[in-house]
């Protein structure tokens, strides 16, 4: 793989607002989310789903949902990026039935049975978690700790963290394969979660319309600050 070529599709995704009425493959999606599995993510729990509406129907649901945003309403499909902050425990036994090779490495074993437990456990009113926020600020005073995540809020942004860097796989891989996208946070999350019939422990995290671009579907002409502005050395 070349500089060049990755260059070349980061640097020609945009977020498009209009896309002509060209269908996107479902065997391209489909590549394309199982691009995204491939994000890095948290403890590699995988705490992310992925939901695809094709049919006039679903679309429609979901773009009023989306506000009738003209990404939503012109896309050829929407993909709907969902984060769970409780499937981590059943994860990680998944994980160490699925394991890759005939012997699990002790450390394995020992991360998945004890040291997600007391990384992600939270409790009941996440009081576990405010026990363990205590525990974490007074042996912080000392040592290096973890500090968080500590409630449902903060498993959220756990799960979130993920689910983003899946989500931009997804948009390059679509621009990989000559498709668009526009990601949304523009959306009623309460009527999207009843659209998917989300359980409680589930989120939406984005919401990515796709498409092929229409000749007036950029907005504006791209806009960043300068490196100076961002990046800075220690
Ligand atoms: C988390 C997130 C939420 C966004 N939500 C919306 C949205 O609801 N509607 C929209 O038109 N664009 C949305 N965008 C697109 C941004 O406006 C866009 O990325 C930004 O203006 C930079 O433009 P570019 O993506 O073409 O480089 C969102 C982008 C991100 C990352």
């Amino acid at each position: 793989m070349s500089i060049e070529s990755f260059r070349k599709i980061v640097e020609n995704r945009r977020s498009v607002r209009r896309f002509t009425n060209e269908e996107v493959p479902k065997d391209i999606v489909n590549d394309c989310l199982r691009l995204a599995l491939l994000a890095p993510n948290s403890s590699n729990l995988q705490p992310w789903e992925f939901y695809t509406a094709y049919s006039e129907e679903a679309k429609k649901q979901i773009t009023k949902a989306c506000f009738n945003q003209n990404a939503a309403k012109t896309a050829a499909v929407i993909i709907v990026v969902v984060g769970r902050t409780n499937t981590w425990k059943q994860n990680s036994q998944k994980l160490l039935n699925e394991w890759p090779t005939e012997n699990i490495p002790r450390q394995v074993v020992e991360y998945y049975t004890k040291t997600v437990s007391l990384l992600y456990t939270q409790g009941p009113a996440s009081i576990l978690g405010f026990c363990r926020r205590i525990l974490m600020s007074l042996i912080g005073l000392f040592r290096p700790v973890p500090r968080g995540p500590f409630n449902k809020t903060e498993m959220r942004t756990w799960a979130a963290k993920t689910c983003a860097l899946a989500a931009e796989n997804i948009m390059l891989s679509l621009k990989a394969h000559g498709f668009d996208s526009c990601p949304m946070e523009g959306f009623d999350e309460k009527r999207i979660r009843k659209i998917l019939n989300l359980p409680a422990d589930a989120f939406t995290v984005m919401i990515i319309g796709a498409g092929k671009k229409a000749d007036d579907g950029i907005y504006y002409p791209r806009m960043r600050f300068s490196v100076e502005n961002h990046v800075f050395e220690l």
